[in-house]
């Protein structure tokens, strides 16, 4: 199988240039001017700028939270995914207190494999660190190809861990060349504001986001990066939302830390005035919660200064229905919002094209960064000859508009509904194949792979 795109113009994150792109089965075989191969399929994009596929990594598909499961299952939400340029996608295997992360493995593998558009690998969720967790953390890294440990610093009782098991999980995960990533907000002073909120009788979306206050997080990421220092681990918060946590994050370089940092789409689009439209606030009721305006401008500015290196959405869609479970009560909502199909187009249309970021900065946030700090590149998250051919084709003058009525994804609304966006991502190559065709899916489901990934890089 071989694939010739002709005409385009190639954006990676250090270059840009015009120049035909030559593939044979699932690589990239060469790249120049006037390639002159014979292919059983060619693609002219003139006129068009050509991407490396997004990696989103932080999803939650199929996924049991809440005494529910989020609504895009692996076939939807990885082909959502696709449809929005994002060709590889890392969810989290949550370990249930009590049980081996094996057991984990293989329930959320179960779900997973042979029903994926898009490629796939997996974050472990520790939850449970023990003598029998330490042995398997050393199999999953060095047999399973999974090489980074999420860690809850809140939802207690279900997905928290305290300080000391942090630290033993950093210093096992640090010996065998891995990362461990977090979710960093207080659990414990997050659970006192709820009940304190609850015991007043404000019972609204509002209180969700009242109840997880900017220190919250400030604190918890200052902790981590602590902890992280002492122990050398490599380490990542996911979804940083504020100033506080990003200021957290420079003290630690200050000292030499290199801590890396993701934020998601919506803390840099969305603000938390949203929460004040009653019920309707809980389509944003999220962990931790959207924020204010100047939170947007210092992680737009962070993702500039090299602070913030990864995009993610943390995809974790529920259903109207589902939201509904916390009418009465905001600590009932379903956490979590629909992003997968729309972070790419997002970025380009709000950052590249109001010049809040470059067309290289756009790439580094939205592919290579996370193959480099995951352990998937140069196979994943470039243009260069051997790597995956896993690419996108976007057209930056098309114009459109985000809308429950035309998205992919699993879930009764949109959190952007009526979002007119500038840009489409036309034609999508998934190792070699095109997979998306001006709209048209041409696979089934399970074509799209697990990867395992590399112990992680500290190049980026
Ligand atoms: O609200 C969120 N973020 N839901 C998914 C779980 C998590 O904390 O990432
Ligand atoms: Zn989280
Ligand atoms: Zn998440």
């Amino acid at each position: 199988m071989s694939l010739l795109i002709r005409n385009g113009h190639i954006i990676t994150a250090s270059d840009s240039y015009h120049a035909d792109i030559y593939i044979e089965n699932e690589r990239i075989h060469s790249i120049g001017e006037n390639l002159n191969e014979d292919a059983d399929e060619i693609i002219d994009a003139s006129g068009k700028v050509i991407f490396p596929g997004g990696i989103d990594p932080h999803v939650h598909l199929d996924m049991p939270f809440m005494g529910t499961f989020s609504s895009d299952d692996y076939a939807s939400g990885t082909l959502a995914a696709l449809h929005g340029g994002t060709t590889m996608v890392i969810d989290f295997i949550l370990q249930t207190q009590g049980k081996s992360l094996y057991d984990a493995l293989k329930t959320w593998r179960g779900r997973s494999d042979n029903n994926c558009f898009g490629d796939y690998s997996f974050h472990m969720a520790v939850t449970d660190f023990n003598e029998n967790t330490r042995k398997e953390v050393r199999e999953l890294i060095n047999k399973e190809g999974i090489t980074s440990f999420k860690t809850f610093m809140a939802y207690k009782g279900a997905l928290m861990i305290d300080d000391g098991q942090m630290v033993q999980l950093m210093q096992e995960v640090r010996d065998q060349g891995g990362m461990v990533t977090v979710h960093a907000t207080n659990g414990d002073i997050i659970d006192s504001l709820i009940a304190q909120h609850k015991s007043e009788g404000k019972l609204s979306p509002l209180y969700h986001y009242l109840s997880q206050p900017e220190i919250t997080e400030a604190e918890a990421s200052g902790r981590f990066c602590d902890m992280a220092d002492y122990t050398g681990v490599p380490a990542y918060i996911v979804h940083l939302t504020c100033e506080g946590a990003l200021n957290a994050t420079r003290r630690a370089g200050k000292r030499n830390q290199k801590i890396f940092v993701e934020t998601c789409i919506q803390y840099l689009l969305l603000d938390a005035s949203l929460y004040e439209k009653d019920f309707e606030g809980a389509k944003w009721v999220m962990s931790p919660p959207l924020r204010e305006k100047k939170d947007q401008e210092a992680l737009w500015a962070g993702l500039n200064q090299g602070l913030v290196q990864v995009l993610g959405t943390d995809h974790c869609p529920f259903n109207w229905e589902q939201k509904l479970l916390g009418k009465d009560d905001f600590s009932k909502i379903p956490n979590g919002h629909p992003a997968i199909e729309h972070r790419m187009e997002l970025l380009y249309s709000e950052g590249v094209n109001k010049g809040r970021i470059s067309q290289n900065k756009f790439v580094e946030v939205t592919s290579t960064n996370a193959a480099k700090i995951f352990g998937m590149h140069p196979r994943k998250g470039c243009i260069s000859v051997g790597s995956d051919a896993d690419l996108v084709i976007f057209d930056p003058n098309e114009e459109h508009t985000i809308s429950v009525d035309n998205h992919h994804m699993n879930v009764d609304y949109s959190g952007y509904e009526g979002w007119e966006v500038k840009g489409k991502c036309k034609h999508i190559i998934l190792r070699g194949k095109h997979v998306i065709d001006n709209g048209i899916v041409k696979i089934e489901k399970g074509y799209g792979q697990f990867i395992k990934r590399d112990k992680v890089s500290k190049v980026v």
